[in-house]
């Protein structure tokens, strides 16, 4: 089993490479490439021929444009990344009769209401970078190719920076805290993602999965239970409270604001929420509450 990785220095690529490392050979590229393979998303055609030349059973696309506010001052560079890439990764899995995997996210749909978003619900992105995702989602889906995107959103990862880091630092320097309390998600672990993928991707591959068992789609995969953005920031201090971490502020000085308090130049989701019962009953898997990861999360940083 051979496996090509793109974008293996993300958060969930990083993980990918832990979790897919028991599949098989995994051919792991970051945008600067390795032995003559093109890892760079923004060159299509090096794209094309890196696929031609590693003949992977399965692509793994964990690379995009991330960068939500940047992504409005630069569309062009977006689209690449996020729609046009994944049509070029679609396509040369079509031609060889490869899974590809893809993420997506929670920022495709408006935010509209309180109701779990729905892989059948229609999306209607509010951004630039929201826009450019969907169009990778349909040109994966109209290149015939076997696939899974899953959904996801508020991803983090211990490694790097995260907004649980953040907010220890801000309470830190500061006494109090203001925080969006009318954005409401569940916060997802890179490892979280990485691990629910090798497991989907066992259900595909044989010798143990088939093909014909899984449908190729979309499917919603995040945390369970919901918070904001304040609920997420008052849980870390809390926890840092527990752990005996000494801070100028407290989950008590996180001041709820609304989005519109805190302008930036793309519009987000207020209603971030994804049901996941589609990709739970297709692949045998229970999804944690948000506060498991972000607690053990948390024990590594403190
Ligand atoms: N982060 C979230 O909250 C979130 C939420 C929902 C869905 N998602 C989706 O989940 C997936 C993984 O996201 P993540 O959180 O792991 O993002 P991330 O940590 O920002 O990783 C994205 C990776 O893409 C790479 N990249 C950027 N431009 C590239 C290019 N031209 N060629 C090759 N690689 C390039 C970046 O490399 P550099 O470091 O060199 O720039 C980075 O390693 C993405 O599809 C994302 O849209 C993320």
């Amino acid at each position: 089993m051979k496996i090509l990785l793109l974008g293996k220095s993300g958060q969930v690529g990083w993980e990918l490479q832990r979790s897919l490392s028991v599949l098989g050979e995994v051919v792991a590229l970051d945008r600067q490439g390795a032995e003559g393979l093109c890892g760079d998303l923004s060159d299509l055609p090096g794209l094309a021929q890196t696929v031609q030349r590693v003949q992977p059973q399965v692509i793994v696309n964990a690379a995009a444009h991330t960068a939500v506010d940047k992504a409005e001052s630069e569309s062009e560079l977006a689209r690449t990344l996020n729609a046009l890439a994944p049509g070029v990764l679609a396509r040369e899995a079509q031609q060889l009769g490869a899974w590809l995997v893809h993420y997506s996210t929670d920022y495709v749909f408006d935010g509209s209401g309180d109701r779990p978003w729905l892989e059948t619900d229609q999306p209607a992105p509010l951004s630039v970078y929201g826009q450019t995702k969907l169009e990778g989602e349909q040109q994966i889906v109209a290149s015939g190719c076997r696939h899974l995107i899953f959904r996801t959103s508020w991803v983090y990862a211990a490694r790097g920076n995260n907004f649980a880091k953040t907010m220890l630092r801000l309470a830190g320097e500061r006494e109090q805290l203001s925080v969006i309390d009318d954005q409401i998600g569940a916060p997802t672990g890179a490892d979280l993602l990485a691990d629910v993928t090798a497991h989907a991707l066992r259900h595909v591959l044989p010798p143990v999965g088939h093909n014909d068992l899984v449908q190729p789609g979309i499917y919603h995969l995040a945390t369970g239970g919901e918070t904001s953005w304040c609920g997420y920031a008052r849980f870390v201090l809390e926890a840092a409270a527990a752990a005996g971490v000494t801070l100028k502020a407290g989950p008590d000085h996180v001041i709820p604001i609304p989005s519109s308090a805190y302008p930036a130049p793309a519009r987000r989701p207020h209603n971030s929420r994804l049901a996941t019962g589609k990709l739970r009953a297709t692949f045998g898997l229970s999804l944690p509450d948000w506060r498991q990861g972000v607690a053990r999360m948390l024990t590594e940083i403190f």
